[in-house]
């Protein structure tokens, strides 16, 4: 027995030697114990002054700004990776022999079919019912769940109704320091127009909200509003708007509205304009067109840091998308059009920019259902744009393909604190969809992308996009203390 102790120490004192040989680190080889402990200590003292100049200082556009190191550890405490169990689905219930003879078999029953299905308990889990509501009437604001994200719970303004600003976007404005967030009011019936048709609810028109805080939210009104007679009209009742963006032109002092403009069926795909002299309207419509001539459904509007705009869209069935600047006044597009993303079947698109690189959140495209995302990056907006990967992160495996049940609509950039944004995303609840929820989770830009299609001298071009699932979130304090 000894003897083959004696082997086996023998045979570690070998492997550990062959191991320290093999060692690239020069601190792991002889006389390593000394060197090691001062790599250590270097470590420490090194993460200790990082640590300590963020703290005291950070250098932004050439100003001097204090940081508090809370506002850090909450920023980290953003991109935790909150795990979820995964989803134990309901037992399929037996089947009529004769249901079973009529219908033929049933189709297994995914994730997302249960999550569609208003009678299932899934569906009831993702869509819970007002007894959980987020945000609350200004007189009772100083509840616990003051100033936290709950995603996909009933989100109230400061009336106490749930906010109706569906596909929506956030307009910064600059001259009063309020964010205004557009969407369609869906606050009406859903029709079904056929069997298996297309959800819809007749346009009530685009809402708009006010807030400082990106939480507590006033609602505006109707800024554009939905014709009840006039049948011809683009914006006659059953027609459809979908995700509104608006932008603000410097030159001419108008506040520019685009949005996704069509007929019940979906054949009209074009895009409309609407202006207005205040961000709270009332808006005036323009005229609808086909971009570039083509086909046009899901599309957004990304407005670069020097002042030119770029129109985003769906195009030739969904198949690939467009992207061209508008003109200096916004009002209408140049003839430049590149076409991206070409054959990859994405809708859904939310443009934002990092550090000189523009990045792209879009969705597939599955009607009110909800798919996996995908993030893209670019150094030009006009393209070429790659694919870097899911940008899902925590949550569980269903989760992750599904973005939360969710599909993008916005990416909102947080200047105080570079590299986090705010994706802003819909739960659509196709049965009703004015109960459609919003889904709104941090997303950061920092590590290195999933499937990078480019490298540099062997190192993948692109950064990682993540958007990382919380049940329950909030901003850091001060985070828009920078700019
Ligand atoms: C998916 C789009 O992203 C939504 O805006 C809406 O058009 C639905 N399709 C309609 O099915």
């Amino acid at each position: 027995m000894a003897r083959l102790f004696s082997e086996v120490n023998k045979g570690r004192v070998r492997m550990r030697r062959i191991r320290r040989k093999l060692s690239p680190f020069p601190f792991n080889n002889a006389g390593g114990r000394f060197s090691l402990s001062v790599a250590l200590w270097t470590c420490v003292f090194l993460i200790m002054f990082i640590y300590f100049f963020t703290y005291i200082t950070k250098r932004t556009n050439g100003r001097l700004i204090h940081v508090h190191p809370n506002h850090l550890s909450v920023a980290y405490e953003l991109e935790e990776i909150e795990e979820e169990p995964d989803f134990r689905l309901p037992s399929a219930h037996k089947r009529n022999p004769r249901a079973v003879k009529r219908r033929g078999p049933k189709k297994p029953s995914t994730a997302i079919s249960k999550f569609l299905d208003e009678s299932s308990e899934i569906h009831s889990m993702f869509f819970p019912d007002r007894s959980l509501t987020v945000g609350l009437k200004v007189e009772n604001s100083s509840s616990s769940s003051t100033g936290y994200f709950y995603p996909g719970q009933i989100w109230l303004d400061t009336d106490g109704n749930p906010i109706q600003a569906h596909g929506g976007g956030i307009f910064f404005d600059a001259r009063s320091e309020t964010y205004y967030w557009y969407g369609e009011n869906k606050d009406g019936a859903t029709y079904h127009a056929q069997h298996k048709g297309t959800a819809r609810v007749d346009i009530i028109g685009v809402g708009c909200y006010s807030s400082n805080d990106l939480w507590s939210w006033k609602n505006e009104g109707i800024v554009l509003r939905g014709k009840e007679r006039n049948m011809t009209h683009d914006l006659y009742k059953t027609n459809v708007v979908e995700r509104p963006k608006v932008i603000f032109n410097a030159k001419t002092n108008q506040y520019v509205m685009w949005m996704h403009i069509d007929d019940g069926n979906y054949n009209k795909a074009s895009v409309g304009v609407a202006i207005s002299n205040s961000p709270t309207g009332p808006f005036t419509y323009l005229y609808s067109m086909r971009p570039h001539g083509s086909d046009s459904r899901d599309m957004t509007l990304f407005k670069d840091d020097d002042g030119i705009a770029y129109l985003i869209y769906s195009s030739r069935e969904n198949i690939d998308f467009h992207v061209g600047p508008l003109t200096e006044d916004y009002l209408g597009l140049t003839g430049v059009m590149k076409r991206i993303l070409v054959r990859q079947h994405r809708e859904a698109p939310a443009v934002f920019k990092h550090r000189g690189t523009y990045y792209m959140i879009t969705s597939g495209c599955s009607g009110w259902a909800p798919n996996r995302a995908m993030a893209h990056a670019a150094a030009s907006v006009m393209g070429p744009w790659e694919n870097i990967g899911n940008p899902s992160v925590g949550g569980n495996r269903v989760l992750r393909l599904t973005t939360f049940f969710s599909q993008g609509t916005f990416v909102l950039p947080l200047p105080g604190i570079p590299g986090s944004f705010i994706f802003m995303a819909d739960r659509w609840n196709p049965s009703d969809l004015r109960d459609s929820r919003y889904v709104w989770l941090p997303l950061k830009v920092g590590g290195l992308a999933d499937e990078p299609m480019d490298y540099t001298f062997g190192f993948p071009l692109w950064s990682r996009v993540s958007i990382f699932w919380h049940k329950r979130w909030r901003l850091p304090e001060g985070w828009k203390n920078v700019n």
